[in-house]
């Protein structure tokens, strides 16, 4: 979830986690793109060789930023296939890879002659160096975080910067020793070839990841290269990728029906309304209400799809069948798998009623796949996997269509309002499968859960009272199993406590509590106390991510 490949790296910068093990992974519908089936319909194009570096896509996406279409593909397409793809530029991604270890990634040699403007970035810059004959120095010890990078030459990949900023570095070998044919442009304390040119050819190095926002005017340098270097005139936009991906999806259907699990999400209703672009009403819904919603939340999703769409929807009401399995459970973990258990069973269940149906489309995002170590070809190391992850086995026996799977949280939103979704929607905090099963701290009550509702209902609202609800990634309340002493009139009162949770965060990995003004966090406290029943405290979460998480469970 979110831009985690930054968090990624910050992990790494944290705990010092290093990334060494290939990654193997099922196939998906993405990977003839990846091998080189690219089709840019006459737009600009950039392509970006994946080395394996967590932040891959991240660079892509931030091409995409400028308005140029751009694709990752497997680093050593060849050299043959590049050039009837016509690309404006080439970036050669990082990588966890040592330019000296056994069966270190190589591209195809023959890319440096191809007069194609040429970006490496960190193994890129290592890679590209070497092949020109320079000298790479192996390091035993990887260097992560931010530095201070100082410009020694002009060009114009530094245009519009200032002579010194901030970069994030994140690699052990470096360049070093340039030949006559090169010459640095920047250089950090620890690292005299921060960024590098040749002389005469296209050919460009950055050891440090502009394509991260820890690097000041990484922004700044991606766009240096792709508008000036590339002299790519951004024409692209978020719905030519509509076009696309209509089409596409159009082409794969055919005349099947596709099932859409609808979660109340960004995502999912954003992979719904496509598809509804797409194929009208060969489109089935489906919405499991688990009695773990919000309050109004199954009814928002209704009247919201039938004012969007005019295809089948199907509500399925199991909210008796979880809260009975789920009664007297308090380990989170167990609640986690009763509710994903018993969500794939009413799904599938649900989606037999549909009987022609051949796929079933997924939200997807691009982050996912990177965390579960999900591209199939790709040279990346598999971090962690994430428990967004998954939903739906496969077993269920449908062709997955997963449309924003190279995607990133804000282009998905970008293509939501395009496609017309609502701004509340679209601006919709995340919300876990398992709803609030883990907001209501030990075994759940229908009770527990309606004070739930009740007083989250009012954090909810007095945010968008206040105008802040847009700052705040996530915010939400939280029944904890604790009863304390209270006075109400003239009688001591021993009832529930509701903590309220919310945090500031790029990415949902590291996160830090919002600091609420006073005012606000006054007027949610008495206006839960004074008519939420059964609560007689209220309580401000301060904690940040780490040590803490953003759930209580
Ligand atoms: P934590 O609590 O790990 O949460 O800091 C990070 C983000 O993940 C969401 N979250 C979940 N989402 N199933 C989900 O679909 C889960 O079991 C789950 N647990 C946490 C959480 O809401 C936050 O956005």
């Amino acid at each position: 979830m979110g831009d985690s490949p930054l968090a990624i790296l910050a992990d790494l910068a944290v705990n010092g986690k290093t990334m060494t093990e290939p990654t193997t992974a099922p196939e998906t519908d993405r990977t003839d793109m990846y091998r080189g089936e690219v089709d840019p319909r006459g737009e600009e194009l950039v392509l970006v060789l994946d080395f394996g570096s967590q932040t891959a896509q991240l660079i892509t996406r931030r091409v995409r930023e400028q308005n140029v279409f751009c694709q990752m593909v497997r680093h050593d397409l060849s050299a043959e296939r590049i050039r009837e793809l016509n690309p404006k530029g080439l970036i050669l991604s990082g990588g966890p890879a040592s330019v000296y270890g056994d069966g270190a990634p190589q591209p195809d040699p023959a890319i440096f002659d191809l007069g194609i403007p040429i970006l490496g970035i960190c193994y890129g810059m290592q890679i590209t160096c070497r092949s020109q004959g320079n000298t790479v120095i192996p390091s035993d010890s990887r260097e992560f975080g931010r530095t201070d990078c100082a410009t020694t030459s002009s060009d114009p990949l530094f245009e519009g910067l200032p002579a010194a900023s901030t970069v994030w570095m994140s690699h052990g070998d470096q360049v070093e020793g340039l030949n006559t044919n090169f010459v640095s442009l920047a250089q950090t304390d620890t690292c005299p070839v921060a960024a590098v040119k040749h002389r005469e050819r296209p050919l460009y190095g950055l050891q440090f990841h502009p394509e991260v926002t820890h690097t000041e005017y990484g922004g700044r340098l991606l766009a240096n290269f792709v508008r000036t270097i590339c002299g790519c005139r951004g024409t692209w936009k978020i719905s030519s990728l509509i076009d696309r991906e209509i089409e596409t999806i159009r082409e794969r259907v055919g005349s099947n029906r596709v099932i859409c699990g609808l979660s109340g999400g960004v995502d999912s209703s954003v992979v719904a309304a496509l598809l509804y672009r797409a194929i009208g009403d060969q489109l089935s819904c489906i919405f499991v209400d688990n009695g773990l919603l919000r309050k109004g939340e199954r009814d928002e999703v209704e009247e919201r799809f039938a004012s969007h769409f005019k295809t089948d929807l199907h509500v399925v009401d199991a909210g008796d069948l979880f809260l009975n399995e789920l009664a007297g459970v308090s380990d989170p973990q167990k609640k986690r798998k009763i509710i994903g258990r018993l969500f794939i069973d009413v799904f599938r269940e649900e989606a037999k009623s549909i009987p022609d149906a051949h796929f079933l489309a997924q939200g997807t995002l691009y982050p996912d796949v990177i965390e579960s170590g999900a591209n199939p070809d790709g040279p990346a190391a598999t971090i962690k996997s994430h428990h967004n992850v998954g939903g739906l086995p496969e077993e269920l026996g449908f062709e997955l269509i997963e449309p924003l799977r190279d995607l990133f949280k804000d282009e998905v939103r970008n293509m939501g309002l395009e496609l017309g979704l609502p701004d509340n929607l679209i601006w919709r905090h995340p919300f876990p499968g398992p709803g609030l099963a883990v907001r209501c701290l030990g075994a759940i009550t229908p009770p527990g859960l309606e004070t739930l509702r009740e007083a989250d209902a009012i954090l909810i609202e007095e945010l968008h009272n206040a105008g802040l609800y847009r700052d705040i990634q996530q915010a939400f309340a939280v029944l904890l199993p604790v009863q304390s002493v209270g006075v109400m009139g003239d009688d001591r009162t021993y009832e529930d406590t509701i903590a309220i949770r919310a945090v500031q965060t790029d990415d949902f990995m590291t996160a830090d509590w919002y600091h609420l003004p006073y005012e606000v966090l006054g007027r949610i406290s008495t206006r839960i106390t004074n008519s939420v029943r059964g609560v007689n405290r209220v309580v401000y979460d301060i904690s940040s991510k780490p040590p803490s998480t953003i759930e209580w469970e």
